[in-house]
């Protein structure tokens, strides 16, 4: 169990559920892309590799040292910006793209982080909020969760809250999908501006 602990955090450099975000998400050459809660970066490289404009938006000053690390290795494609979704250093309609993995869950006020996405997205722009579901029996952590991180289960993100939350910041064309990515389950919750 502590070995798939280990593995998880390794896996955040860069993990096939980041590289599956970015393929759903599909940001286009010169497109802006926005990733919230960006932790070390493993989404945020992943689309600056394929030419898009990221800004990565990290509150932890210890994600935030990884991430700016590994954006000077690859030569700095990537805009790191410090701040939290609830208020977002950006201005109004800048941004075509915006991801988060395994984020959402942790937002302290969800709907004002809704309403803050809407207001830097230019119109038509896409959101994806990708979070794997450690509640599920069916993924291989959703022991260790529960027990090393007893609060991660009330923290779970409700599909039904969140598509009334998506709805209550101006979102439309909301969906919700369950996939399996790298034999794990995993949500994904998509709208548009
Ligand atoms: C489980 S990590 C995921 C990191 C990264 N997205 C990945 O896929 O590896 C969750 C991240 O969300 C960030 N976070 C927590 N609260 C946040 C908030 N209110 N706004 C933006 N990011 C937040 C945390 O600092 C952390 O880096």
């Amino acid at each position: 169990m502590l070995w798939q602990m280990v593995s998880s955090i390794t896996d955040s450099f860069d993990s096939a559920l980041n590289r599956w975000a970015v393929d759903i998400a599909d940001p286009k050459p010169g497109e802006h892309l926005l990733d919230i809660g960006a932790g070390v970066g493993p989404s945020s490289l992943v689309a600056a590799h394929r030419g898009v404009q990221v800004t990565a938006l990290e509150p932890s000053r210890f994600m935030r040292a990884g991430l700016s690390l590994r954006n000077r290795i690859a030569n700095g494609p990537i805009r790191v910006v410090a701040g939290s979704v609830e208020s977002i250093p950006l201005q109004n309609e800048v941004v075509d793209v915006a991801i988060a993995v395994n984020s959402f869950h942790h937002w302290q006020d969800r709907s004002k982080g809704l309403a803050e996405i809407h207001r830097v997205m230019k119109p038509a722009g896409r959101l994806y909020l990708v979070e794997e579901d450690f509640d599920s029996e069916q993924h291989s952590m959703s022991e260790a969760m529960n027990r090393f991180f007893s609060s991660h289960q009330e923290l779970a993100v409700d599909p039904l809250v969140a598509q009334d939350e998506l709805a209550g910041a101006g979102f439309s064309s909301m969906d919700m999908r369950s996939e399996t990515v790298a034999d794990e389950p995993v949500r994904l919750f998509s709208a548009r501006r």
